[in-house]
């Protein structure tokens, strides 16, 4: 139903200002045609029967003749005189506007009877003029509405189109003052959605839009302030859990040595803890990373990457020129993850760099057994780990993925997770990367 209405804010006020501007002037052309035909109209009534007023003294005691000669001479086009023994026009003929044609006449006839008639229907406007000697009728009617007129539109046309554009112009570029910040504050909402806490819009402006920006920023300080104060929640918790879990742990290591089925009991038990403790320290590690507020700056991934894989011992494919903007320890421990995941489930890892698009690829690529594929999707939640990592020698926490992912989407990008068509898992940070050249 609204299809027909522009989807951007400049184009809809330009058809509202262009809709307001025709409807507005062709109004005022309108009166104005109106006015002006009332005006022309009086003037020509008051033109002819000055003209009949002059020659009727000279018909006055004149013959037939002279007086067909004299009405034929003052015929024209647009008038039509004759004369006649009765006059053309009925005595009580007349509106508002014979009345007052006939006060400003009035004057000029000097008791000469005259009867006049408004245009109707019929034809325009009459007039009867009296003559004496002998006594006879001067009987006139011309044309009533204005003269046909040519060659008038262009210029109303063009001061028409001058008008609306420069109506246009100033209230253009009135629009663009306005969306130019929307334009900011919806990048920079979309941002905050990806978990940047640091972006923030300028307070400028209209008081409107600074209030809106302003509304912002202490949105966002908000959130920061509400998500250090939960990690460092998280961070309390795995720091206080580690104490009693490892002097849990002692005790069941005592009872363990005991032997028998008490010390069958206490080894499980004594897992079970040592399971506690690494995802404790998780928790440490994990809010630690998240609460680190650091500054992005651009790093040219390629040598980047290439020290990166050579201190944790990965192997380095093809790498292609990009750049971005990035917080460097909390990338590094993003692709360090990946990496260690796949030092642990594959034994060797492969690190590739590439451009799509606008975006920078990094993968992290192994041989070793790949994630169920219905396991995938949920592998990057907190604490989720495969069977391969139940055994104690490859014990994690489960949190090295959801630091992948949480550092990547703060990053404004992604983290994919596939299993490669030959085998083997590949782990993808997609990243904004710099235009080229940049
Ligand atoms: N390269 C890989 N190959 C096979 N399985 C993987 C690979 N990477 C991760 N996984 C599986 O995904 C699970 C989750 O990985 P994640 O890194 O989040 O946790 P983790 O490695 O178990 O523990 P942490 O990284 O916290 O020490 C792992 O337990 C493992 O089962
Ligand atoms: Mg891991």
């Amino acid at each position: 139903m609204r299809r027909w209405r522009p989807d951007r804010l400049a184009a809809r006020f330009a058809l509202l200002l262009t809709a307001a501007l025709l409807a507005a002037n062709l109004a005022a052309l309108g009166l104005l045609a109106l006015e002006r035909d009332r005006l022309e109209g009086r003037a020509r009534d008051e033109a002819v029967l000055a003209r009949l007023l002059a020659v009727a003294p000279l018909m006055d005691g004149a013959a037939d003749a002279t007086r067909a000669r004299l009405a034929e001479g003052l015929s024209r086009r647009g008038l039509r005189v004759r004369i006649d023994d009765r006059p053309a026009v009925a005595p009580d003929a007349g509106d508002r506007r014979t009345r007052r044609l006939r006060t400003r006449v009035e004057a000029a006839l000097e008791g000469r009877a005259l009867r006049l008639a408004p245009a109707s229907a019929r034809g325009g406007p009459a007039a009867s003029l009296a003559l004496s000697d002998p006594p006879g009728w001067l009987n006139a009617t011309w044309r009533g509405g204005p003269p046909p007129r040519r060659g008038e539109a262009w210029p109303v046309v063009l001061l028409l189109a001058l008008g609306l554009a420069a109506t246009l112009a100033v209230g253009l570029a009135f629009v663009r003052q306005l969306t130019r910040p929307l334009g900011a504050l919806a990048a920079a909402a979309r941002a905050a959605g990806r978990g940047d806490r640091a972006v923030r819009v300028p307070e400028d402006g209209a008081r409107e839009l600074r209030e809106a920006a302003a509304a912002f920023n202490d949105m966002q300080a908000r959130i920061a302030r509400a998500d250090a104060e939960r990690m460092r929640l998280v961070a309390a918790l795995g720091h206080d859990l580690r104490t009693p879990i490892t002097s849990l742990r002692i005790r069941a290591e005592m009872l363990e040595e005991a032997g028998g089925e008490t010390g069958a009991e206490a080894a499980a038990m004594g897992d079970t803890l040592r399971e506690m403790e690494v995802m404790a320290d998780g928790l440490l590690a994990f809010a630690r990373g998240e609460g680190e507020a650091e500054a992005p700056e651009r790093i040219d991934l390629a040598p980047w990457l290439g020290r990166l894989a050579a201190a944790r011992g990965a192997a380095v494919g093809d790498m292609a020129a990009v750049a971005a903007q990035a917080r460097p320890v909390a990338l590094g421990r993003a692709v360090g993850n990946l990496v260690d995941n796949a030092l642990r489930y594959a034994g060797g890892a492969t690190l590739r760099l590439d451009r799509e698009g606008a975006e920078a690829v990094i993968a992290v690529e192994d041989d070793g057994p790949g994630i169920p594929p219905e396991r995938l999707g949920e592998m990057t939640e907190p604490f989720r780990r495969g069977e391969a990592s139940r055994g104690r020698d490859t014990g994690g926490a489960g949190l090295g993925l959801a630091i992948a992912r949480a550092v990547a989407e703060a990053h404004g990008g992604a983290l994919r997770l596939r299993n490669r068509a030959g085998g083997g898992l590949a782990a993808e940070i997609r990243l904004p990367a710099e235009a080229d050249g940049a």
